[in-house]
């Protein structure tokens, strides 16, 4: 075997994007975080004042995505999270930025991807599937923590009603919707740290390894 794929799903602030970056690091396996491809799409057009629902344009930006130059600090932005959300609904987005996250998946020694259809559609040969979820009160309480360490100001009920927005465009869209694989493994973080959810995910792959 010449390269190994783990593919991860789940909700906004789930915990998935720790955990992904925890078990690339353990393995020496490079990682992926699919969510900043859509980022960036969303990014470039509001930078040029484009409309985020001209699918024609969205599917340009997207053929443009550098895997290699995604700046997280950037990308961020909680407006560019929300917008990320409406430009990955069109199906000529998500084609162009599949193929990259696939050609991506075969890097050796092994690659990690998260985001809400690897399992699914990115990935569906991947021997490691996981599926994080956490309650969306937990999510919001995570996302508020996190704003706050940051120095931002942020609003609790704002969090927990935006986060649950954005589940049910991502869960209710028509191109691969975010729900978990018929093979994943489900890993519920809502009480759980961040080393224990590694753990549980290092037992199945060292299974399947
Ligand atoms: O994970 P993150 O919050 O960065 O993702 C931003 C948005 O990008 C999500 O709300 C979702 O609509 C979209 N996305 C997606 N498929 C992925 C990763 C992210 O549709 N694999």
């Amino acid at each position: 075997q010449t390269h190994f794929t783990i593919a991860i799903d789940g909700p906004a602030a789930s915990g998935k994007g720790t955990l992904a970056r925890r078990i690339a690091e353990a393995y020496g396996y490079h990682h992926l975080d699919t969510g900043l491809t859509y980022r960036a799409v969303a990014k470039a057009l509001m930078d040029q004042n484009m409309p985020l629902d001209d699918e024609f344009l969205a599917e340009k930006a997207a053929r443009s995505v550098d895997l290699s130059k995604l700046d997280r600090t950037v990308l961020s932005a909680h407006d560019v999270g929300e917008a990320a959300s409406r430009v990955a609904v069109m199906p000529a987005v998500r084609r162009a930025l599949v193929a990259a996250q696939q050609g991506f998946a075969t890097r050796p020694p092994g690659a990690v991807l998260d985001g809400r259809d690897i399992g699914t559609v990115v990935c569906p040969d991947a021997p490691v599937k996981l599926y994080i979820t956490a309650s969306p009160e937990a999510r919001a309480r995570r996302r508020y923590e996190e704003i706050k360490s940051n120095g931002g100001g942020a609003n609790y009920e704002e969090i927990l009603q935006d986060l649950t927005r954005r589940d049910a465009r991502d869960m209710g869209r028509t191109d691969s919707p975010l729900k978990p694989a018929a093979d994943a493994h489900l890993l519920d973080t809502t009480e759980m740290d961040i080393e224990t959810a590694f753990l549980n995910a290092k037992t199945l792959i060292d299974q399947a390894l």
